[in-house]
């Protein structure tokens, strides 16, 4: 079966990386959650994609130049149309997601860890571990999945908490590896589905190579079709109630 992952939540409906649109994701039957976290200045993890706050805030200036308090006073649902918004920590995400009742996976990318040392890696396990959700045990209804592009973030993350499972997300195919190998271990591949279209043959060449495939992001109708075609593991899509009526008609 495929995973249905909501990107940034049901980030079509309502804005990307907030409460409400966590919640619908889980209210319309997605799997898991995807969520990119950033820094504060006061080094505490934001669910934000942007390096700047213009686009999705009334605020100005880089994230990681504001303390989580100057964050909370902003508006981060404004721009999106449907009303206001607050910005939203991974602690409160994580907190909706163990207050959900049911089996979610959070897939969690850190965004350009490169420019913090190992501290986005350090903090967010810290973090995880104060959830009891750094361990990977099977049996706990959250399952927490670490993604980056940054395969160095990635190798960090596998040092400080060997049991979480983390994914090499993919924009082109890594240079100097054949086609199907991932750099520095992770054993899940996440190829963009631009690349999916490019290279069609990469997902059965990751699976002979062990690898499960994460494609992200997918809401074209013939985009599900691909996907669908090669059987990819999970599709991280900003609109998971079409999302899952597409899979099942494809
Ligand atoms: O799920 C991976 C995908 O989110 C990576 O791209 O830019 O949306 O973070 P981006
Ligand atoms: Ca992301």
């Amino acid at each position: 079966m495929t995973l249905v992952v909501a990107h940034r939540g049901a980030s079509a409906a309502l804005p990307e990386h907030t409460i409400g649109a966590y919640e619908l994701a889980l209210a319309q039957g997605a799997d898991g959650l995807e969520c990119d976290v950033r820094l504060t200045r006061d080094e505490q993890l934001v669910c934000l994609h942007d390096r700047r706050l213009e686009r999705t805030s009334n605020g100005r200036g880089l994230v990681v130049d504001h303390t989580l308090a100057q964050l909370r006073r902003l508006d981060f649902g404004s721009w999106h149309g449907t009303g206001p918004a607050r910005v939203l920590t991974l602690d409160q995400l994580l907190g909706l997601v163990r207050d959900a009742g049911r089996p979610v996976r959070l897939l969690i990318e850190t965004k350009h860890p490169s420019r913090h040392g190992a501290q986005v890696e350090r903090r967010l396990i810290a973090l995880l571990h104060r959830h009891g959700l750094a361990i990977g045990d099977p049996d706990r209804p959250v399952q927490v999945t670490v993604m980056s592009f940054a395969a160095l973030a990635l190798r960090r993350i596998r040092l400080l908490a060997p049991a979480l499972p983390t994914v090499q997300l993919l924009q082109l195919l890594p240079p100097g590896l054949p086609v199907g190998r991932l750099p520095f271990g992770s054993r899940i591949a996440g190829p963009g589905i631009e690349l999916l279209r490019a290279r069609p043959g990469l997902v059965p060449a990751l699976r002979a190579a062990g690898h499960q495939v994460y494609v992200w992001t997918v809401n074209a109708p013939a985009d599900f079709a691909l996907v669908t075609q090669h059987g990819v593991d999970a599709v991280i899509t900003d609109e998971p109630a079409a999302a899952r009526s597409a899979l099942r008609r494809a």
